[in-house]
């Protein structure tokens, strides 16, 4: 037998609903916020990569999809989304012709990681990306966006926010995070010490336990927020108060990514075991710059949907039984209730059977079809006009009359 490949799973099933619920939900609440779709490739040259998510991260630095072609080009599987829109935005020239633009997307992503629960190596995600706006009142928009698609998802979370500062800000702490690291080489681990000299904000987060005892001393970057990156974060809190979203200020949240600057969020929930957060993003207003395009802001965030259908799924009745399943308990009735299902499937999702069986099985198989609605047919109920109606959900069951199915289906 051929395997799926480790830390690749199919999607399919109550999966699969519950799949394109979530990107249902997410879309339909990113167009209210005016954002459109946008597809990038699956592939791309790995240097955009390493210029963008950086070099100093697990991603780029363990764990990339990374081959050579048969062109003999460097290629990458890609491990996020941002990237790719930032490259497509860039070739299309919109930073040049100026303005704002927003999009969103969703796929497969890729990460040669250890698998766990909550950790593929082909994940999924839903993420948006705003470019040409500066004000902080985007910021707070995406993680009201973001906010809306989990409450409509009905997913609890705990919010964290954390400002990483501008270019002035970030050289500042910088300097005091490495004078503060130098007096503490000889206790810090190898991951660490090569974080410290590719970026060392990085350090803040290590997995490592004996680290980060060290690093609850380590200086903190609102003392170095310069004027503007402390305006920008306390704005967006007076912002999220008023909106009444609840949030925590957490100084060690740096994210895996090396792009952001000033604001930086993730969503946790305490429903998914040790891989808790739900989504994550950020400011990222060098970023357009670092890939060769004209400076521009930009703003965004990533939702991770397998994640979310975990915690669904792991709910009761999260994926709701719909449609009606359609079949006949003798032969001669089946081409009967062929024709009534292609009827019924101009306005109903319909599953039918083609083969005559008893009707204990055949409500067995509507069962694993999930769906709501049974209609059967007998040799009595066609001789009368009728056909047997079963709710599957809230088992109400009575015999009706052929001309009332659809009114009743309704
Ligand atoms: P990220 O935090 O690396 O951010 O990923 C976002 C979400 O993807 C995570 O919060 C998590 O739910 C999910 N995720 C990440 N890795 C895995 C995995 N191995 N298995 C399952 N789920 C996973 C980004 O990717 C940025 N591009 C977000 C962004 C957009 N920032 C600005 N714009």
């Amino acid at each position: 037998m051929i395997n799926a490949l480790r830390g690749m799973k199919d999607i399919m099933h109550t999966k699969g609903e519950l799949y394109e619920k979530i990107i249902n939900t997410a879309q339909n609440v990113a167009k209210n916020y005016g954002y459109t779709l946008i597809k990038t490739p699956h592939l791309e040259q790995t240097t955009l990569f390493k210029r963008s998510v950086g070099e100093s991260s697990d991603i780029v630095g363990k764990e990339m999809y990374q081959f050579i072609d048969k062109g003999e080009n460097d290629v990458c599987l890609r491990p996020e989304g941002t990237a790719g829109v930032v490259r497509a935005f860039i070739e299309a020239k919109l930073d040049k012709a100026g303005g704002v633009y927003k999009y969103f997307y969703h796929g497969s992503m890729f990460r040669y990681e250890r698998p766990q629960k909550g950790r593929l190596r082909e994940f999924h995600q839903f993420g948006v990306e705003c470019f040409g706006e500066a004000d902080v009142k985007e910021d707070a928009s995406v993680i009201l966006m973001l906010n809306e698609i989990l409450n409509k998802l009905n997913i609890k979370t705990t919010l964290k926010i954390n400002s990483l500062g501008d270019a002035s800000s970030m050289a500042s702490y910088r300097k005091k995070l490495i004078n503060f690291l130098n007096d503490h080489d000889d206790k810090i681990c190898p991951d660490c010490k090569r974080r410290k000299e590719l970026n060392p904000i990085r350090v803040l987060d290590c997995k490592v336990d004996s680290c980060q005892e060290i690093y609850k001393n380590a200086p903190i970057m609102s003392d170095s927020l310069s004027d503007e990156a402390k305006n920008d974060f306390n704005k967006l809190q007076e912002i999220l108060n008023a909106s009444g979203v609840s949030y925590e200020i957490d100084t060690k949240l740096v994210r895996g990514l090396d792009y952001y600057c000033k604001t930086a969020f993730e969503f946790v929930s305490d429903e998914i075991g040790s891989q808790s957060a739900v989504a994550g993003g950020g400011r990222y207003d060098r970023l357009v710059e670092y890939l060769g395009g004209r400076a521009s802001y930009g703003v965004g965030f990533a939702m991770g949907v397998d994640r979310i259908m975990e915690i669904l799924d792991s709910r009761q009745n999260e994926c709701e039984r719909d449609g009606i399943y359609v079949c006949a308990l003798d032969e001669e009735n089946v081409d009967f209730v062929f024709s009534l299902a292609t009827k019924l499937r101009q306005n109903f999702k319909t599953n039918i059977s083609y083969k005559a069986k008893k009707l204990q099985k055949h409500l067995n198989d509507a069962d694993k079809a999930n769906a709501k609605i049974f209609l059967c047919v007998g040799e009595n109920e066609r001789k009368n006009g009728e056909i047997f109606y079963k709710n599957l959900q809230n088992k109400d069951e009575k015999t009706i009359n052929l001309s009332e199915v659809e009114k009743i289906l309704g």
